[in-house]
């Protein structure tokens, strides 16, 4: 990890804001106690999700602690970036030496200043001002505060207090699910700061790794972490549907929690585009959230709305196509999807390039 501080104000800010989740499980218990005594379960919700949701949401409409929840998620989702954003401009001019100190090492950056962006991607996700490149920094506050502190600082649902559960593991194990260890050339869609690159990097030592990303300020922390941890990864700023690498180039493509973000005609394309770089021979591994048809109906509502009010606008998209028949569709064998043990996360997609 980078050597750095994070100021007092900046990090006691930060600090409020996870504590704010200890405030939001008991609310949450509340709510549906609430639901409980209407007489709402699995078998009396609807089993349409828009028709359910106004089942719910009017039912919790008068209950002060889902009206509570719902304020405090709202300042959560509102603010989060924000803060992490101040307490990135007290640590800029420190961290400038160290910024361009890593731009030197053997992972290498290629920019593309011409690429045109996707029309969805500007969208403000998870409410960011300006989506994943307004903010110079974004790459560092993104990847280091809200991530590596914010994150890791959150309690843990009950449900997975027993899994393995930080956020680097769960890349370690997405990473673990390939079937095999010896790929040469692996290409990663949709890298962010590194944080899965690192952990393909621990599994496949001996593997020259490409990554893809069409933002520049998540695509200049990875490097940075990549010359950090002195591993020599090539880095293109390119959209995955069109990597402009050469057919059959790769073994085994693969992704981190990029799928619940993309339109589903732009999930296809990147398929597409993984089978064409792929060898024959070669893996698919995507790792991601659980599709809705895997939970009950109550969870299910609460993911959507969550992902609704959250700035996650494409997530039911993903999460109800029918991913098993794209892959065959391309031309995938042994097409499969299923979560991981014990808490059906990270839901793994995976094909085989005959
Ligand atoms: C949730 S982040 C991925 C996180 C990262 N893989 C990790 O392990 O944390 C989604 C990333 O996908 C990138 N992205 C979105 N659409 C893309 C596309 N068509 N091609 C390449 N990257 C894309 C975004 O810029 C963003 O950095």
């Amino acid at each position: 990890m980078m050597d750095y501080t994070i100021p007092q104000s900046g990090r006691a800010a930060l600090d409020f804001l996870a504590a704010l989740g200890v405030v939001n499980t008991p609310l949450t218990t509340k709510a549906n106690e609430a639901l409980a005594a209407a007489g709402l379960s699995e078998d009396t919700l609807a089993d349409d999700l828009d028709e359910r949701a106004k089942q719910i949401e009017s039912t919790l409409a008068e209950i002060p602690a889902w009206r509570g929840a719902n304020l405090l998620g709202e300042w959560h989702a509102e603010h989060h970036a924000r803060v992490a954003s101040e307490a990135f401009r007290g640590m800029e001019a420190e961290l400038k030496p160290t910024f361009e100190s890593l731009k030197q090492g053997k992972t290498t950056l290629r920019p593309d200043p011409n690429l045109s962006v996707p029309k969805y991607w500007l969208y403000p996700v998870h409410r960011t001002t300006g989506g994943w490149d307004k903010e110079r920094h974004m790459g560092f506050i993104h990847g280091e505060l809200i991530h590596r502190y914010l994150l890791t600082k959150l309690p843990r649902p009950p449900a997975a207090a027993s899994a393995p559960g930080d956020i680097y593991t769960h890349r370690k194990l997405t990473a673990e699910e390939a079937p095999r260890r010896d790929y040469k050339d692996i290409l990663e869609i949709g890298c962010s700061s590194g944080p899965y690159t690192l952990q393909l990097a621990g599994v496949y030592p001996q593997a020259k790794i490409t990554a893809c990303d069409i933002s520049i300020a998540q695509l200049e922390q990875a490097q940075r972490n990549g010359n950090h941890h002195g591993h020599a990864w090539t880095l293109i700023q390119a959209d995955g549907r069109a990597t402009g690498l050469p057919d059959a180039s790769q073994d085994f493509v693969t992704s981190f929690i990029i799928l619940h973000e993309l339109p589903v005609d732009v999930i296809t394309d990147i398929l597409r585009e993984a089978f064409r770089v792929l060898r024959p021979g070669g893996d698919l591994v995507f790792g991601d959230v659980a599709p809705y048809n895997s939970m009950s109906k109550l969870n299910t509502w609460r993911t959507d709305y969550l992902a609704k009010f959250g700035g996650e606008p494409y997530w039911r998209g993903s999460s109800t196509m029918d991913m098993v028949g794209t892959l065959k569709k391309i031309g995938f064998v042994d097409a499969k999807s299923y979560g991981m043990k014990p808490i059906a996360y990270p839901w793994i997609t995976y094909g085989h390039k005959p």
